[in-house]
Parts: structure tokens; sequence; C-alpha cells
């Protein structure tokens, strides 16, 4: 029997120009292209993800000429910079187009020629402004202003004054015809406030648009008249047909053509929403389904951009933090057709209170849990209870939501939903106090049904996470003891639990950095030294909270023995140590370099916290703290034991 093929998804970035260093709002439509290309493959589409780099036209001949440069040579020199960011980004592309690709210019001269043959495309004259930075036309109503120049309305910068022999294709000719595709397929532009703008735009009258210059020579050459050179919008548009193969794999570009969704800042939704459906629809191509324009990133309320000097590089946050930190925040800040103002608060408090506290704690604890008490492997437990049937038919629901979510490009919903239930797990696990069920023997089997509950819900909730997160939750995964990938499980097939007897799950470390501000903005950031208060008044003293014994229980102090010490370059209070705990070794920083050498303390044992939090102190993770009294000049002392005693024994 012939198997029906699959369901297809294309979805597309712009093409970003090569010289620009890719800063936080070009990730920004990437990654969201990205998660979409991940879920709907979890879904069970054949999907296709194609971005690339915009190469030619003035800006890029402009900027060769400054640097001495051909133009090629200097596409060349810098495409990696693109290339390297989605890399460190884990953005699984199918394929990187370059514009200088040779069969796209084919394309691009095959498409142009027939429309020329058709006569929408004629020879004519141009006279107006063009602005270089947005290789862009001005409206002719731009004001001319007391010093004979014209100003970009878009980007502010200085337009010039153009008169030449040019070909002219037909805009005009598509005005009906494009506010019949709005009217018949509102979703053709997303979200409908763009749609509403793009139609008034069009509405206002289209007049014929300059597609070719005889002053840029950097560019496709017209087919049969070489001193012109095609319009790079012109050229760069097409790169959505020719990066699938139109004229050289017709059988991908059948198979993928037209796209589900064009990407898009709302900078350039005209060019993709008005002048790229007249292109397609002058030669006969089928138009693409949606057309997204997504809000932008603003530093300071101000849009994020080389020319206005506030970009961000994401290199600086990717170092510390890895890909999904910076991933999910951008993704679950705002919905992607608002703009959003970017700070470093809010990204450090995103990270620290949902992934490293809501997330990272949830996998930490159940895990630590479930290898103290079960050896990794949970067995006998009790029969579901309403509160554990909850937190499996939660997660039914979520999954449904969260795919319509997703399917509906409200990323930002569909990541408020799953911490939602993270949340609730983390109350569920806290009311039933497991590390308080361990103590009585007879409680075990209700203990095991509460981890196992707990264990499936991170599997769960993890998994509607992977289209953002992939590279995180490959590792919750891993710790859970999956053999699978969650890449490899649809969406379809993934049900609650999967814990079936002998699995065994992994001691996690730690998922996310916790950085505090000060420490990432690079003030000199010396943690205080353990324990270290001020001396507490007499009036403190009196309101100080009293602590019960079960809350004391809570804490698991241990002797540790101390294999390493370094000092930490740049730092002059803290020494990097590597301690053994008994059942693993850690490594931890303390403030305690001006009291101790490294070298006198290598195979001393001391008291540790093992189950505090772990933090990262100047970019090192301290998975454990020490205990040490301090003295009046506030200096550290290490309390060491005077006798034999192994690394691992409880101290209570
Ligand atoms: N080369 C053209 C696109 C041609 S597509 C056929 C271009 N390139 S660009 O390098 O300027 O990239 C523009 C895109 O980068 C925007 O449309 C948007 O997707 C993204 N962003 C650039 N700055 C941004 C923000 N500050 N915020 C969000 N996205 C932004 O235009």
């Amino acid at each position: 029997m012939e198997k029906t093929p699959k369901r297809t998804f294309y979805v597309t970035t712009p093409i970003y120009y090569v010289n620009d260093v890719p800063h936080i709002g070009h990730a920004y439509t990437t990654i969201i292209a990205d998660a979409l290309a991940r879920f709907q493959k979890l879904a069970g589409k054949d999907v296709f993800f194609l971005t690339g780099t915009d190469e030619h036209g003035q800006k890029i001949e402009k900027a060769a000429a400054e640097k001495g440069l051909s133009p090629k040579a200097l596409a060349d020199s810098v495409v990696g910079r693109a290339q390297d960011l989605w890399k460190a980004l884990d953005i699984s592309y199918d394929f990187f187009i370059r514009t200088t690709m040779d069969f796209h210019e084919k394309g691009v001269q095959k498409l142009f020629q027939a429309l020329l043959d058709k006569g929408d495309i004629y020879k004519g004259e141009y006279r107006g402004w063009y602005c270089v930075s947005d290789e862009n036309f001005l409206a002719d109503d731009a004001p001319l202003e007391a010093d004979g120049c014209k100003t970009c309305p878009d980007c502010g910068k200085k337009a010039s004054p153009v008169a030449e022999e040019t070909y002219f294709f037909r805009l005009s000719a598509y005005q009906e015809k494009l506010l019949e595709l709005y009217e018949e397929h509102p979703e053709f532009v997303r979200p409908q406030s763009r749609l509403n703008e793009v139609a008034s735009f069009v509405r206002g009258g289209l007049k014929d648009l300059s597609i070719t210059r005889t002053t840029v020579k950097w560019g496709v050459p017209v087919p049969g008249d070489p001193k012109h050179t095609i319009y790079v919008w012109f050229d760069a548009l097409h790169n959505y047909v020719t990066g699938i193969g139109y004229d050289w794999d017709t059988a991908r570009y059948e198979r993928f053509w037209p796209a589900d969704v064009h990407l898009v800042g709302k900078d350039i939704l005209r060019f993709h929403a008005v002048y790229w459906p007249a292109f397609l629809m002058a030669s006969g191509l089928p138009l693409p389904r949606t057309v997204y324009g997504h809000g932008w990133w603003l530093k300071d309320d101000t849009k994020m951009s080389k020319s206005k000097g506030n970009v961000l590089d994401p290199h600086v946050l990717l170092k510390v933090f890895g890909p999904d930190p910076l991933r999910y925040f951008l993704l679950r800040e705002i919905p992607i057709g608002q703009d959003g103002n970017f700070s470093h608060e809010g990204f450090l408090h995103r990270v620290n209170s949902d992934l490293a506290n809501d997330l990272g704690n949830l996998v930490q604890r159940t895990l630590t849990m479930i290898g103290n008490y079960f050896g990794g492997a949970i067995d006998g437990p009790a029969g579901e209870t309403g509160e554990d049937v909850r937190v499996r038919t939660d997660f039914d629901d979520l999954k449904r939501r969260v795919f319509d979510l997703y399917d509906a490009y409200a990323l930002n919903k569909a990541l408020e939903e799953i911490w939602a239930y993270i949340g609730s797990v983390n109350k569920y696990l806290a009311e039933n106090e497991p590390w308080i069920m361990a103590k009585d023997p007879a409680r075990r089997p209700r203990l095991a049904r509460v981890l196992l509950q707990a264990a499936a819900a991170i599997r769960g909730a993890s998994y509607l996470a992977f289209p953002v997160m992939p590279r995180s939750v490959e590792t919750i995964w891993g710790f859970l003891g999956e053999t699978t990938k969650p890449a490899d499980v649809l969406w379809d097939k993934l049900d609650f639990g999967g814990f079936g007897p002998g699995r065994k799950v992994m001691m996690p470390q730690a998922l996310f950095p916790r950085v505090a501000l000060k420490d990432f903005l690079g003030d000199e950031a010396v943690p205080p030294a353990p324990g270290a208060r001020q001396e507490p008044n007499k009036k403190e003293n009196e309101k100080m909270d009293m602590v019960t014994y079960e809350e004391f229980k809570k804490m698991d102090l241990r002797v540790a023995q101390i294999l390493e010490a370094e000092r930490v370059p740049g730092a002059t209070k803290i020494l990097k140590l590597k301690i053994d705990i008994g059942t693993e070794q850690r490594q931890m920083v303390a403030g305690i370099a001006e009291t101790y050498a490294p070298e006198d303390l290598v195979g001393k044992k001391l008291i540790v916290i093992v189950n505090l939090k772990p933090a990262v102190i100047r970019g090192i993770e301290s998975q454990a703290m020490l205990l040490a009294a301090i003295t009046a000049d506030n200096k550290a002392l290490i309390p060491f034991f005077d006798r034999d005693i192994p690394p691992g024994a409880v101290v209570k």
C-alpha cells in the first residue's frame, strides 16, 4: 500500500545583510523560526527551514570599497559570523542560502526575464531618492529639507538622489489583486493589526517599482542588458524559492513551495506583504500562506540596531548561559507580534526564577531524592490517589493546549502554560513532603508514587518545552535515564509516564547557572564570606526567626574532604575547591582566600552543606557551601576535624 506523504512545513527567516554583525534582534527572528520548525517536526511534519545572507546591493558594495576589498571577498570573510551564531544558538536550519550562490543568481535572472517577456517589467527612467541603509526608494511625498536633501523616514539616515535609466516592475497593476488577497486570506499577514496597516498602504495607491540600478554594480546583472543590476530586494526576496530548489531541484521546490510562513521583523513587512506577493502573482507562482511580522527588541525604548549603536551581542550571554536561557527569554517575554525592552535585569530575573528555580530545582530535587531513597530506580509505587491523577490529567490537557498554542505562533503563551504546570508540580512535591515520608519505612510505596509522578511530569513538561530549549531538555531526558531523544518522539506518541520497572535515573548536575546581576555585569564580585553577617544586635536577635527541628533537618550537612584548591584569576577573596562528599566529587567556591593558602587546604576535612541550591560565582558553579566562623575582621575560619572520619559522614 502506498504511504500518504507527510504534510510539509516550510519556514523562513529574512536573509540578513551579510555585513551586519548579527545581534539579539536578528537572533530573535531565527530563534522563533527554529522553535516553529522543531515543533512542526514533533508534530510529524516534513519540515524545511531556510535562512541565509543577503550579499548584494549598494550597502555591501560601499562597505567593501571602504575596506579596499571586493564585495564577494568581504561577504566571504564575514558570512561566518551569522553561521557561528546560529551554531551557538542550536539553530536547526536545513539550508543556508547566500545570494551570491550560482543557482540563486540564475533563478533570479530567469524570473526577471519571464516578467520582462510578459510585459510586467518595462524600461523607463527613475528620478527620486534612495536610502542605502534600508536599500529602499523613498516615497515621492517624502519632504525636501532645507539643505535640499531627503531623510529616510524608516531609519533616519540621509537619502541619496537618483536619476537613472531603470527597469520598472508594473506594481500598480497588482493593487486590486493584492487587496483581494488580503480580503480572501486575512491569514496572509499576521498579526491582524499588521494586515490592516499593509492593506491601507496598498489602498493608498501603488506606483510601479524601480527594480534595476545602473549606478550599483554589485548584484545580479539584468539578462541581456548587463549595465543594469537587479535591485537587491527583487534579488533577495526570491531566495525563498531558489533556496529550496527553484530551477535546480524541482522535486524539492515542488514539495515545499509555497512557504507556510515567512518570519520577518515589522520593518520589512511591506517588502514581504506587498512586493513579494506581487512578484509571485506576476510569475504565476503560488503565494506563501503567511507573512508574520514580529515586533522589535528595543534597548532603552529604542529599536536595537547597529545605526543606533544600542545593539547587544548575544555571544556575551551565550558564553555564560549557553543557548537555552536566551532562547527561552526571548520567546517567553513577549508575544511575537509586540515589541519588548531588553534588559539584563529582566533576563536574569527570568532565568533565575523560571529556569534555575522552577524547572532546575524541580529536576534537581526529584532526581536527587530518587537517587538517595531508591538508589535511582523506583520500586513498588502505591496506586494513584486523586492528586496523583490530577498531575497526570493536567498534563494531558496541557499537552493539547500547548500544541494549539505553538501551532498558532503563540509561543509565549505556550511557555506560560508549561511553567504554570511546573509550578503546580513543585507545589505537589512541597505538599507531599517526600523528604519526611522517607523517614518512615511504612510510607515507602507512597513515597515511590509521589517521586514517580514528579519524574513523569518532568519528562512530559520538558518535552513540551523542547522546541524552545532543545539542549536542556535532551539533558533532562538523559538524567531521567531515557534512551530515546525527545526529538525522536512524536507529539502524539508522548504519554505521561514512561518509567518501566528497572528504569534508573541519574544524579543530576545543575541545569542552569544562577547568576547575580552584579556578577554578570562585571562588578568586583565578591561573594560574602560563608555565614558572614553583621554581629546581630540585641533587638535583631529578639526578632530573629526561630527554626523548627523539621526545618533544620532539611539541611544536608556532610563531612567533605578537600581534594584540590586553587586561586581564581582576578579574584582576591575566593578559592575554587574540589571536594569529595563520599558519594561524589563536587566543585565549590568559598570566600576563604584571605585566611588560607590553597596548599594548606588539600586533604583537610570540614563540614559542607550539600543540598543548597548551586550558585554561580565569578562564572564558576559552586555546588556546596562550607561552614566557617567569621572573625572580627571578617575573615573565615574553618573548623577542621581533628580525627579521621570518612567523607560523606552525616553531620547533625
Ligand atoms: N536583507 C534584508 C532582508 C531580506 S529578506 C528577503 C534585511 N536584513 S537585516 O539584516 O536588516 O535583517 C532584518 C531583520 O532582522 C528584521 O526584519 C528582523 O527580522 C531582524 N531584526 C533586526 N533588528 C531587530 C530588532 N531590534 N528586533 C527584532 N528583530 C530585528 O532587512
